[in-house]
């Protein structure tokens, strides 16, 4: 694959959610082509593992995006050589106490999935977007979900999370025309992740079961390798949304 002028050696990439799944797949993807990058999640160990396996020089760093503060400090946080960040990965989210009917969901469960999926992904985005502008360069690709576009019952609060990603991203990217910072959303149909465990928290048979009634899934490369695809695009070009389902 040709270098694009963001993804090139050296680039910084920060991917939030990069413990599991897609983000972690997509960490690898990125340091594979010489992009140093900052794995960001709450779970350090799972970080440390990743950066230790990586082809080129990476950071953990533990980062709860649904705590404001800590994502509000982040770049002061980073050593000053991390700071100019080239591209973010806005990966993590959840779908806590989940496929649900909502009359039956707990408050708190609901609550979180705005304050990450939503408000978390906005204020990653607020802590990095300045200076991107300020540099005139950066590419951001938001992992939003079909369930940005289209809805099934039992699924609401997740499905009104990945909306609001779905506007937020299309409003942000009229802003940025111009700007030289480009702003991509993935929107993946099913992947075969820890996703459905960590929204029965941690029960695998539970997500062994859901995952079975589908007669196929994506997988986190593969949603890893679209995400290549949009940030390898030539400057002139911003791929807006980019939709893949199981075939
Ligand atoms: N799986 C699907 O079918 C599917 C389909 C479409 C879109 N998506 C979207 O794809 C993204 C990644 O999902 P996945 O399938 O890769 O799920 P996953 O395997 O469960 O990974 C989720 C990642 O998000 C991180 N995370 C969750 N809450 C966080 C928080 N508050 N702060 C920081 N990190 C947090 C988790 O790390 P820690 O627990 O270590 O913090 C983990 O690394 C999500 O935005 C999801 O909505 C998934």
């Amino acid at each position: 694959m040709p270098d694009s002028a963001i993804l090139g050696e050296g680039a910084v990439a920060l991917v939030t959610g990069a413990s599991a799944g897609i983000g972690r797949a997509v960490a690898v993807a990125l340091s594979a082509r010489g992009a140093r990058v900052i794995c960001a999640a709450r779970r350090q160990d799972r970080l440390a593992a990743l950066v230790s396996e990586l082809p080129n020089p990476g950071l953990a760093l533990e980062l709860d995006i649904a705590n404001g503060e800590a994502v509000d400090g982040l770049l002061a946080q980073l050593p000053e050589e991390w700071r100019q960040i080239d591209i973010l990965i806005n990966n993590a989210g959840h779908d806590l106490g989940g496929r649900q009917a909502f009359h039956q969901r707990a408050a708190d469960d609901m609550a979180a999935v705005i304050q990450t999926n939503v408000t978390g992904m906005m204020r990653t985005t607020l802590a990095i977007l300045p200076e991107m502008r300020a540099r005139g360069r950066g590419h951001i690709v938001t992992i939003g979900s079909v369930n940005g576009v289209e809805w099934t019952a039992n699924h609401s609060v997740y499905v009104a999370s990945k909306f609001a990603v779905h506007g937020f991203t299309n409003s942000l990217r009229q802003e940025l025309q111009g700007t030289g910072v480009r702003l991509t959303e993935v929107m993946p149909g099913l992947v075969r992740s820890e996703f459905a465990a960590a929204r029965w928290r941690g029960d695998e048979d539970r997500a062994e079961k859901f995952y079975s009634r589908f007669d196929a899934a994506l997988s986190p490369q593969d949603v890893a390798d679209a995400v290549l695809y949009t940030l390898d695009t030539p400057p002139h070009v911003n791929i807006c949304d980019l939709v893949l389902r199981p075939a």
